[in-house]
């Protein structure tokens, strides 16, 4: 099975950023520790802080890959663009965010990706990730 996982603007900052929020973990750190999860599981990582480069990812792998794992960053609240490109592709594509997006300012209680994608897996921290893993591979409970 080949998962996706793509991080948006910012995300290359955790660990650093906003502990409070992120937790101080770098995603490299995590992504060792879910590889380890998942030895039967290609679980390939992407980061950028560029909304083309974002659409250009989904659309490479979007028709191949068994599921995308997306964390958008702030273009989740804001992008029309990368609606566009989770409903042109194939593959499924689970937003997910690692702080609770709605117990936080209003301006991210709007997702303009989350009705092109499969489902959405927020707050639960960076096993946010995990738990996508978990809904793409389907095992059930
Ligand atoms: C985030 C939530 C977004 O609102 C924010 O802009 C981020 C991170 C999260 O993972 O909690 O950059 O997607």
């Amino acid at each position: 099975m080949k998962i996706q996982i793509i991080n948006g603007p910012n995300l290359n900052l955790l660990g650093k950023r906003e502990p409070g929020v992120y937790g101080s973990m770098s995603f490299e750190e995590y992504l060792k520790e879910l590889r380890g999860h998942y030895p039967d599981v290609q679980l390939d990582y992407y980061q950028s802080n560029v909304e083309g480069e974002l659409i250009n990812k989904i659309h490479e792998v979007g028709f191949d890959y068994d599921g995308i794992i997306l964390n958008a960053g702030a273009y989740t609240h804001t992008s029309v663009a990368l609606h566009d490109a989770i409903r042109a592709v194939k593959t499924p594509v689970i937003e997910v965010h690692i702080s609770n997006v709605h117990k936080r300012e209003e301006f991210r209680h709007k997702s303009m990706i989350s009705s092109a994608c499969m489902g959405v897996i927020c707050g639960f921290g960076m096993a946010s990730y995990r738990l996508a893993v978990e809904a793409l591979k389907g095992d059930g409970c």
